[in-house]
């Protein structure tokens, strides 16, 4: 699969490294932006408050399959939106999933060693279900579906609870993940 990332730091830089080594054809957006016309897939994995600004700078995305895996930290959704998934949709036009938000970018290293596949939620269109699982599975991940594009907002909500389980020294990362700052 053709796959551009838009966003090359930890998520975006550490998940394209993970698709390439499967065997997927790598595009990498920066800041300045990019063409993501010849991509089968887009992921986007950039600051959560960012997205309107950094899609204005990206060219071809309407109609692609768009993968959102950003989060809400110190920022809001779109004013009319209830979550930056929706949002993103509402300019791509395409299919559209949340997936990748609540899984540490710190631990990538760690999935191909898990003793049983760590766990991926995604919601969104069911048109995106095909290239969301197929990249999950390649990087190691169990997808587990989640609902309609309509629940990315309580995807997008559930990093709260995994930054408290992890500053509680609970669960499965056995060790404490600050939460960033203004989160
Ligand atoms: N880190 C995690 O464990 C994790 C896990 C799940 C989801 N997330 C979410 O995924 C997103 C990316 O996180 P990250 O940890 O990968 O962040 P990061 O390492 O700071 O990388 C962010 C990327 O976005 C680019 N960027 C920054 N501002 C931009 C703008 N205005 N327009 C276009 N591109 C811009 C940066 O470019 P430069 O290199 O030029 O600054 C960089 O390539 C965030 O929404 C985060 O909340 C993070």
């Amino acid at each position: 699969m053709k796959v551009a990332v838009i966003g090359t730091g930890n998520v975006g830089g550490g998940l394209a490294d993970l698709w390439e080594r499967a065997g997927h054809e790598l595009t990498r957006i920066g800041r300045d932006g990019g063409d993501v016309s010849t991509a089968d897939a887009v992921l986007l994995a950039i600051p959560g408050g960012a997205v309107s600004e950094a899609l204005e700078r990206v060219h071809g995305i309407e109609g692609k399959t768009v993968i959102d895996a950003t989060n809400l930290i110190g920022v809001s959704a779109p004013d009319g939106w209830a979550s930056n998934a929706e949002f993103v949709k509402s300019k791509t036009g395409g299919p559209t999933a949340k997936c990748f938000n609540v899984n540490f970018a710190a631990i990538y290293d760690r999935i191909a060693a898990a003793s049983t596949r760590p766990s991926s939620v995604w919601c969104g269109d069911e048109e995106a279900r095909e290239v969301v699982e197929k990249l999950n599975s390649d990087a190691g991940y169990e997808p587990i579906y989640a609902g309609g594009l309509e629940n990315a907002a309580l995807q997008e909500s559930f990093l709260g609870i995994l930054f408290a389980i992890s500053q509680g020294g609970m669960g499965p990362f056995f060790y404490r993940i600050a939460p960033p700052e203004g989160f």
